[in-house]
């Protein structure tokens, strides 16, 4: 695994050094920040717990409550190096900015690997997640347990992960309805081939 066995890291290249973020009519050009994925420790609990607010989770059927994120977090750090349930607390210049991860499913009867992630409002639109993205696709590839797919189930809605699936490679499959936390979700189905024949 890439940064050896406590992190994972890549500088971001020559080309991407800078993000663009538009407030109002003014653009405004924002430093990139270098990402690193650590995997899960209990100190990345405050992370979570600023994940589940309504805002981060509209498009995810709503806040899960205290008692939900703590079970989270029990599984997170049960996830670990090599196996088929990795989950990582993403940093960004030093800091946390949001979690990713992934874990198996069942997709139309075959195995396969399911990914999710969030960053933290303060951290958004400057690329942290198709950089923390690109690198657990890495790991996907090379550092566990080989499945042909990998999947990922955004609301039809939310912009910013279709997107985000889209620039990573992912091909679009269609909407269908995905259950999820204790609703049904309308959801965009991606998937991205990890080791075509
Ligand atoms: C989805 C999420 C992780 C994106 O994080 P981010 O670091 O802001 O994303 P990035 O800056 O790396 O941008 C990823 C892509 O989304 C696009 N994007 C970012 N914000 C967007 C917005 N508001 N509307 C449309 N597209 C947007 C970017 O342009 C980029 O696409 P590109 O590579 O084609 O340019 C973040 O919005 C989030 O955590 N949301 C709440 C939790 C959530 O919905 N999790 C996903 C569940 S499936």
């Amino acid at each position: 695994m890439k940064g050896g066995a406590d992190a994972t890291s890549r500088t971001v290249d020559e080309r991407s050094l800078t993000g663009v973020i538009e407030v109002g009519a003014v653009w405004l050009t924002a430093p990139m920040a270098t990402v690193i994925l650590r995997p899960w420790a209990p100190e990345h609990l405050p992370l979570l717990l600023a994940a589940d607010t309504a805002d981060m989770t509209r498009f995810l059927g709503g806040s899960e409550g205290e008692d939900a994120v703590l079970r989270r977090h029990q599984n997170y750090l049960r996830s670990r190096d090599g196996g088929q349930e990795w989950m990582f607390a993403i940093e960004a210049d030093g800091e946390g900015a949001g979690g990713i991860g992934f874990w198996t499913t069942e997709h139309d009867g075959e195995a396969a690997y399911e990914v999710g992630w969030n960053v933290l409002p303060a951290w958004q639109g400057r690329g942290i997640a198709r950089e923390a993205l690109s690198i657990v696709v890495d790991i996907l590839r090379s550092d566990v347990p080989p499945l042909p797919r990998a999947y990922a189930y955004p609301s039809v809605d939310n912009a910013p992960s279709n997107a985000l699936c889209r620039s990573a490679g992912f091909a679009d499959h269609g909407e269908r309805d995905f259950p999820f936390r204790g609703t049904v979700l309308r959801t965009r189905v991606w998937a991205l081939e990890l080791h075509p024949a």
